[in-house]
C-alpha cells in the first residue's frame, strides 16, 4: 500500500528471482564515449537512461556518430576511430558534467570545430584546469563567457606537448576527460596531477574502462600518468554497463535473508567497483555467493543462519549499511567498525541507523566511528497484535528463527532521513515478523528511482488466502478448514466486529457513534487460540455468533473510521507461513495482494437453512422465515453501504455453493490453493 508519505511492506516470507540494477551513471557515459571513440561497433547494455546519458547520446549522434537504440537499456555504436564525421558542430550538454568535460576534451583533439554550451548552471562550473592542460597539449580553445567557465568554442588543435599538468583535487573529471581523450593525439604522453587526487575510485573505473577498449595507461602511484602513443581504442564487441554495486548489496542481502537464490545482473566479479566486496562481508555472515563476470547470487547459509561479524568496513562504507540491517537476522552481536564517514553522508547515518535499528527492537550501541547491533532476542509478538495469533510458531519456514523484528509501532514507520539508502535498508526488516512502513519512500530517487517495485518483483510476501462472501454462505466453516490443512493462521474478521459490537454493549456505547467506536476498536483487547476468543481478558461464549451480534457487527462495520481502527489489527495476522483470512473485504481492501481470492455465495434461502441448522445443532431458538429477513437485512446493509462494501474483487474466483457440500467446497478451494502454491518457492511451506 503507497500513499504519498509512506510505503508499507508486507511481512515477507523469501526472496529469490533475477533482478536488473540501474546502470550506474559515470559508467555509462564513459562506454558511450569510449565506444564512439572506438574503431568498430559495440553494443552497451544495460545503459542507466537520465538526463546526462541523453545528453551524451544527443551529442554523439550530432557529432556523426551511429547510435542506435536497440532496446530501452540497450544501444549499438558505430565507432568513428577516433574521427568524428561532423567537424563543425554545436553541443548542448544541458547540467550534464559526466558528458561536458570528456566531450571537450576528445573534441580539443579531434581536429574540428565545435561550439559547447549548457544551461546556466553548467556555466558557472568551472572548467578552467582542464582547459589549461589541454592547452599545454596544443589545443586551440576559447570561452565564450566568463574565462575559466563554458560555453568553449573549440578549433582544431595542433598537439605539441607529451607532458601535461592537471589539478586532482578540484574534480577528478578534470583527469578522467584528459586521460580518455590522450590516445587521439597518437604521442606518448605523460600526465602530472598537481595536488592531492580526489575520487580515486572514479579514476579506477576510468583505467578499466579504457583497458576494455584496449588502451592501457601506466599509473604511477596516484602522481602521474603516461598514455603510451600508437594505441587506438577498439570495440570489445559487447559492453554491460555495470549496475550500481551498492544497490545490489540491498539485493544480495535479501537473497541471504530470504533463503534466495537471488541474482543480481549488473555487478559481478569483474567489477570495477568497490562496493562490491560488500558480497564477501555477505558470505563472512555465512551467505552463499556465486558469482559470474556480470553477476552475483545469494543465498540463505547453508545452515540457516546468518553469523553476527565483526568488521572494518571502511572499503565499503556505502554497502556497509545493510550489513546493519542484515544484523538484525545475525546469531548474535554484529560490530561495523571503522565508519566514521557515515556520520558526514546524507545524514548521520550513524545516529539514524542507531535510532531506527531500535524501533525495530534491536539493541544497538554507538561511537564515533563504529555501530554495534544486537537482534531482537525472541520471535516477538507486537504489543499492538498483543497475541492476537491463533496459536501455531509465528515464523516457520523462515531464516534463522532467533529474533525477528518486529516493529514496535508500526503506524510510526522507520524514518528516512531524505537518505535513500534509509528506505532501502530498511525494506530488509520486512523479513521480520510484521512487515515494515518506511516513510518518505520517494527518497530512493536519488540512485534507484523503482527500487520498492523491483524489491517487490523479488521478493514473496507471507502468502494470504482470502475467503469473502455473504452472511451464512460458509465462508468461516471453509476458510477454517483451509488454514488447518495448509498448517496457516487464521482470521476470522467478522469475530471483530462482533467483539466491537460487544464491547460497545458493555461500554454502553451506540451503535452509530463513530468516533467513539473507533478509539475503542484501537484499544479493546483481544485474543484468538484455536475455537476460543478473549475480550479484554474474558471469554467470549456463544453470545458472539447470535443473531444479534451479527446485526450489532454489520451497523458498527459500515462506519469508516471503525474500519480503518481495525486495519492494522488485521494485518496483525499475516504472519509466516501464511495466513487465511474470512470477511467481506479481505480480498478488497485488507489484503488486496492475497496470492488467492476466493468469493462464496449461496442463494439467501440456502444460507438462511443453513443458519437454522446450525442455531439448532447449537440448541439455540431459531426461526427460518425471521433467519431469512435478517440475512436479506445483512445482505442489503453490507452491500450498500460506502465502506468497503461487500463485493465480489475483479480477480477472486466465484464459488456458488448453493447446491454443493462444505466438504466439496473446500475440495475445491484445495485445489486452487495448491495451483496457486505451487508458484512460491517449496521453501514457504516446509516446516
Ligand atoms: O462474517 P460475520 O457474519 O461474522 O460478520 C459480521 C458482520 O461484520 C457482517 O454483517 C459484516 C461485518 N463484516 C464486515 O463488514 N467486514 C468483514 N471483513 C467481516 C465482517
Amino acid at each position: 500500500m503507497t500513499s504519498p508519505n509512506f510505503i508499507d511492506l508486507p511481512p515477507l516470507l523469501t526472496a529469490h528471482g533475477t533482478i536488473t540494477l540501474p546502470g550506474s551513471k559515470s559508467i555509462s557515459n564513459r562506454v558511450l564515449l569510449l565506444a564512439a571513440l572506438s574503431e568498430g561497433t559495440t553494443e552497451v547494455r544495460d545503459v542507466l537512461l537520465s538526463d546526462d546519458t541523453e545528453r551524451m547520446l544527443d551529442a554523439l549522434r550530432i557529432l556523426g556518430v551511429g547510435v542506435e537504440q536497440l532496446d530501452t537499456h540497450v544501444f549499438r555504436v558505430q565507432g568513428c576511430g577516433g574521427n568524428f564525421p561532423v567537424k563543425d558542430a554545436e553541443l548542448f550538454l544541458g547540467n550534464a558534467g559526466t558528458a561536458f568535460r570528456p566531450l571537450t576534451a576528445a573534441l580539443a583533439l579531434s581536429g574540428g570545430h565545435y561550439k559547447l554550451s549548457g544551461v546556466a548552471r553548467m556555466h558557472e562550473r568551472p572548467i578552467g584546469d582542464l582547459v589549461d592542460a589541454l592547452r599545454a597539449l596544443g589545443a586551440d580553445i576559447r570561452y565564450l563567457g566568463n574565462a575559466g567557465f563554458p560555453p568553449l568554442e573549440i578549433f582544431p588543435a595542433k598537439p605539441v606537448g607529451d607532458t601535461v599538468q592537471v589539478r586532482g583535487d578540484v574534480s577528478s573529471q578534470f583527469l578522467t576527460g584528459l586521460l580518455m581523450a590522450l590516445p587521439l593525439t597518437g604521442q606518448t604522453v605523460k600526465v602530472e596531477v598537481v595536488g592531492e587526487l580526489i575520487s580515486k575510485p572514479y579514476i579506477e573505473i576510468t583505467l578499466a574502462m579504457m583497458a576494455r577498449f584496449g588502451v592501457r595507461v601506466e599509473r604511477r602511484e596516484w602522481q602521474s600518468f603516461v598514455v603510451f602513443g600508437g594505441q587506438r581504442y577498439r570495440s570489445p564487441g559487447t559492453v554491460y554497463v555495470e549496475g550500481d554495486a551498492s544497490s545490489a548489496s540491498y539485493f544480495l542481502a535479501a537473497g541471504a535473508i530470504g533463503g534466495g537464490p537471488l541474482r543480481i545482473e549488473g555487478v559481478g566479479s569483474d567489477s570495477i567497483q568497490g562496493d562490491v566486496r560488500f558480497a564477501d562481508a555477505l558470505a563472512l555472515m555465512g551467505a552463499q555467493i556465486e558469482q559470474g563476470p556480470n553477476w552475483m547470487e545469494a543465498r540463505a547459509p547453508a545452515d540457516g543462519r546468518l553469523k553476527a561479524i565483526d568488521l572494518d568496513c571502511n572499503h565499503i562504507p556505502d554497502a556497509a549499511m545493510t550489513l546493519a540491517v542484515a544484523a538484525l537476522f545475525a546469531d548474535g552481536t554484529t560490530t561495523l567498525r571503522n565508519i566514521a564517514s557515515w556520520r558526514v553522508k546524507e545524514t548521520d547515518r550513524i545516529a539514524a541507523m542507531a535510532t531506527e535499528l531500535r524501533k525495530v527492537g534491536a539493541t544497538v550501541g554507538e561511537g564515533a566511528d563504529f555501530i554495534r547491533i544486537t537482534p531482537p532476542q525472541t520471535p516477538s509478538n507486537s504489543p499492538l497484535s498483543g497475541g492476537e495469533q491463533s496459536g501455531s510458531s509465528p515464523d516457520k519456514g523462515r531464516l534463522g528463527g532467533v529474533g525477528f523484528p518486529s516493529i514496535l509501532n508500526p503506524a510510526a514507520g522507520i524514518d528516512t532521513y531524505d537518505d535513500h539508502r534509509m528506505a532501502m535498508c530498511f525494506s530488509l526488516a520486512a523479513f521480520g515478523a510484521e512487515g515494515m512502513r518506511i516513510n518518505d519512500p520517494g527518497c530512493v530517487a536519488k540512485t534507484f528511482p523503482d527500487y520498492f517495485a523491483a524489491f517487490a518483483r523479488v521478493t514473496q510476501a507471507v502468502p494470504v488466502i482470502a475467503i469473502d462472501g455473504p452472511s451464512a454462505s460458509g465462508k468461516g466453516t471453509v476458510a477454517q478448514r483451509v488454514a488447518a490443512k495448509l498448517g496457516y493462521h487464521f482470521l476470522d474478521s467478522g469475530a471483530l466486529y462482533r467483539l466491537l459490537g460487544l464491547a460497545a454493549a458493555q461500554h454502553g456505547i451506540a451503535l452509530d457513534a463513530e468516533s467513539q467506536l473507533a478509539d475503542l476498536a484501537a484499544r479493546i483487547g483481544i485474543r484468538f487460540e484455536g475455537e476460543n476468543i478473549w475480550l479484554d481478558g474474558a471469554l467470549v461464549g456463544d453470545e458472539l455468533r447470535t443473531e444479534q451480534s451479527g446485526a450489532a457487527a454489520s451497523k458498527v462495520a459500515a462506519l469508516p473510521r471503525v474500519r480503518a481502527a481495525l486495519l492494522d489489527r488485521q494485518h496483525a495476522f499475516r504472519r509466516a507461513p501464511g495466513l487465511v483470512a474470512d470477511g467481506r473485504d479481505m480480498a478488497s481492501v485488507v489484503f488486496p495482494d492475497a496470492a488467492l481470492k476466493i468469493f462464496l455465495t449461496a442463494s439467501a434461502g440456502a444460507r438462511a437453512e443453513r443458519r437454522y441448522k446450525q442455531l439448532k445443532e447449537k440448541g439455540m431458538d431459531a426461526n427460518i422465515a425471521a433467519l431469512l429477513q435478517d440475512i436479506q437485512a445483512r445482505d442489503e446493509r453490507d452491500t450498500q453501504r460506502s465502506a468497503a462494501p461487500l463485493q465480489q474483487a475483479p480477480d477472486a474466483i466465484l464459488l456458488d455453493t448453493t447446491a454443493l457440500s462444505i466438504d466439496e467446497v473446500v475440495q475445491d478451494i484445495e485445489q486452487a490453493v495448491q495451483e496457486v502454491l505451487a508458484r512460491y518457492p517449496a521453501k514457504c511451506f516446509t516446516s
